[in-house]
């Protein structure tokens, strides 16, 4: 699903960020793949996925 219509960013490639290059806010985010440097209306919806990958994140590791 598409989150930031103006770069083309899917949720997925949000995750991926989160998981992969340690972004943990949306500054680090922005710096990472634009969102929300344009129009800002994706602002909320990826922070929202940046939270949530960070719990599911979180709750692996204490499984392990
Ligand atoms: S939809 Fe992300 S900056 Fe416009």
């Amino acid at each position: 699903m598409y989150i930031c219509m103006c770069f083309g960013i899917t949720d997925s490639a949000i995750r991926h960020a989160v998981e992969e290059k340690g972004v943990g806010n949306l500054r680090e985010l922005r710096e990472h793949l634009n969102v929300g440097s344009q129009c800002g209306k994706c602002i909320q919806m990826a922070q929202q996925i940046i939270d949530s990958t960070i719990i599911d994140e979180s709750l692996f590791k204490e499984v392990c």
